[in-house]
């Protein structure tokens, strides 16, 4: 069983932000779940260098377009280091592999019929590198996403010719009702298909930067097939050996719904014209928006900084934050101060408190070891689900869901503490016993929420299961136990801010 998930390649015509982070988070955290799951795994992202939204912010800086990747390209791999992403490989659409694979794929298509020679006229955003549709097109010829005025393209390309694969499309949206999740997101492309589909472009001459087209030398190709093709490309030089027919289909692929078109109309026809299966599945996911309610973007001047959230609470708050604050598929507004808030009621005091009190019990208590005692029966029922559940929701991507199901347990634990006080029992030596099944009842329920918690907080989950003394493999991975193991003592997990 292999599971094989990707990131949307990022523009590197700016900074990193949190909205890049957020989608590879995701992608992370599905990564680290199936990898705990024992099955093998592949993990792509990687940034997307070619186009005019790269050419326009070089241009605009005064660098050669190559200057400008070759600076930013690094700011993202450096963001993939800062959030603790566990990927297998990091592409560049700039590397020559991909560049080569590209223009063989591209070549198959052409030589397969679906390429001919005219004239395209019409809307574009430079900035979302689209050509709009009628139906695409906002307030006075402008972009709805940039909301910055379209421009006129008038130009000699080679079209693709995606009209020709609008009935093998809705057979494939027919046969697999999950091919988009969530519904909604499927439902939009479905009718965007059912008004009829038009060839697109395939090749630009006006733009230099970017893939040659082996047949047609002056152009090269429009950035979006370019851009897709990575998640092919990538598997045909990111290690030795690796091959396509081994991780291809890929099992997921994250999308925010401002590209849903390109991942769920394009793409798969795009791969059908090479002789190649469609993705398994596509999760299109929502904005985070800023405090304004509007589309968290640099040009609107509303982003948290995740570097700085990173620097002053550690990679796992941010990671925990985005995925409680909003539900994974939908829109919502993050904040520093709800980031803040939620550091403090849910890492600080609800995880990070239990975790300290349950250490510091056991060593008061118990000789700093888990009692090798029955758990108690009722504690045990409750959390006897879980591991099946976040395995289920989390094979649905419904990150948040499981995030929710886990947290729920903390809190169980929590409310046990209380109803049990192990202080009064420790006072009582006729209370000796449940004192102990007590603590090995907490001591377990805690390993539990922990292993659950790894694929989102990797860091100090892992410092915890330490502390608790789980072992190497099997007290790591969902539904083992352990009795009898040592714990020690270790300082606050998210220490309460100044
Ligand atoms: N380069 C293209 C994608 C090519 S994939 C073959 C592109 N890049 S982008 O830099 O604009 O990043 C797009 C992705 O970043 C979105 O689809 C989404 O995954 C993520 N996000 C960017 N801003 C976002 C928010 N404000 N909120 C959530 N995710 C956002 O499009």
């Amino acid at each position: 069983m292999s599971f094989y998930v990707t990131t949307p390649i990022y523009y590197v015509n700016a900074a990193p932000h949190l909205g890049h982070a957020y989608t590879s988070i995701a992608a992370d955290v599905l990564a680290r779940h199936h990898r705990m799951r024992g099955e093998e795994t592949f993990f792509l992202t990687g940034v997307d260098e070619h186009g005019e939204p790269v050419t326009l912010a070089a241009a605009a800086a005064g660098v050669s377009p190559q200057e400008l990747v070759d600076a930013n390209a690094e700011r993202f791999r450096a963001l993939t280091g800062m959030l603790e992403l566990s990927n297998d490989f990091f592409i560049r659409t700039t590397d020559a592999d991909h560049k080569r694979l590209v223009a063989e794929f591209l070549q198959r298509v052409y030589d397969n019929g679906h390429v001919y020679e005219g004239f395209y006229e019409g809307w574009y955003c430079p900035r979302c590198a689209d050509f709009k549709t009628e139906s695409e097109i906002g307030p006075g010829n402008s972009c709805p996403i940039h909301l910055i005025e379209l421009v006129r393209e008038r130009e000699r390309t080679w079209f693709f010719r995606l009209s020709a694969f609008q009935e093998r499309l809705e057979r494939l949206y027919a046969e697999r009702p999950d091919f988009v999740m969530p519904v909604h997101a499927f439902n939009e492309v479905r009718s965007f298909v059912a008004q009829g589909l038009v060839d697109i472009s395939l090749t630009r001459q006006a733009l230099s930067w970017g893939v040659a087209v082996p047949w047609a030398p002056d152009h090269t190709f429009y950035v979006w097939f370019d851009a897709l093709l990575n998640y092919v490309t990538a598997l045909g030089y990111a290690r030795p050996g690796e091959s396509l027919e081994r991780l291809w289909p890929a099992q997921l692929q994250l999308i925010g719904k401002d590209i849903s078109k390109f991942h769920a109309i394009y793409w798969p026809a795009l791969l059908m014209a090479g002789g190649m299966e469609p993705p398994c599945q596509l999760f299109v996911h929502g904005f985070l928006l800023g405090p304004d309610e509007a589309k968290m973007s640099k040009s609107r001047g509303n982003v948290l900084d995740p570097f700085s959230i990173i620097e002053s609470h550690g990679a796992d708050a941010l990671r925990h934050y985005l995925f409680r604050e909003v539900t994974f598929g939908q829109d919502g507004p993050v904040s520093q101060e709800g980031f803040q808030a939620r550091y403090d009621a849910e890492l600080a005091n609800e995880y990070g408190n239990l975790a300290s009190r349950t250490l510091n019990m056991l060593g008061r208590y118990c000789d700093g070891r888990v009692p090798a005692v029955a758990t108690d029966e009722r504690l045990r029922a409750q959390f006897a689900g879980l591991f099946a559940r976040v395995d289920e929701l989390l094979a649905r991507a419904e990150i948040s869901a499981a995030l929710e199901e886990i947290w729920q347990h903390v809190r169980r634990l929590n409310r046990y503490v209380e109803e049990n006080a192990p202080w009064a029992l420790a006072r009582d030596p006729a209370a000796r016993e449940r004192l102990t099944e007590v603590l090995a009842s907490l001591a377990e329920g805690l390993r539990a929420v922990t292993v659950a918690l790894l694929p989102y907080m990797p860091l100090r989950t892992a410092v915890l299961l330490d502390a608790l003394g789980a072992g190497e493999h099997t007290e790591r991975t969902f539904g083992a136990s352990g009795w009898g193991r040592p714990v020690s003592a270790i300082a606050p997990l998210f220490p309460r801010s100044a």
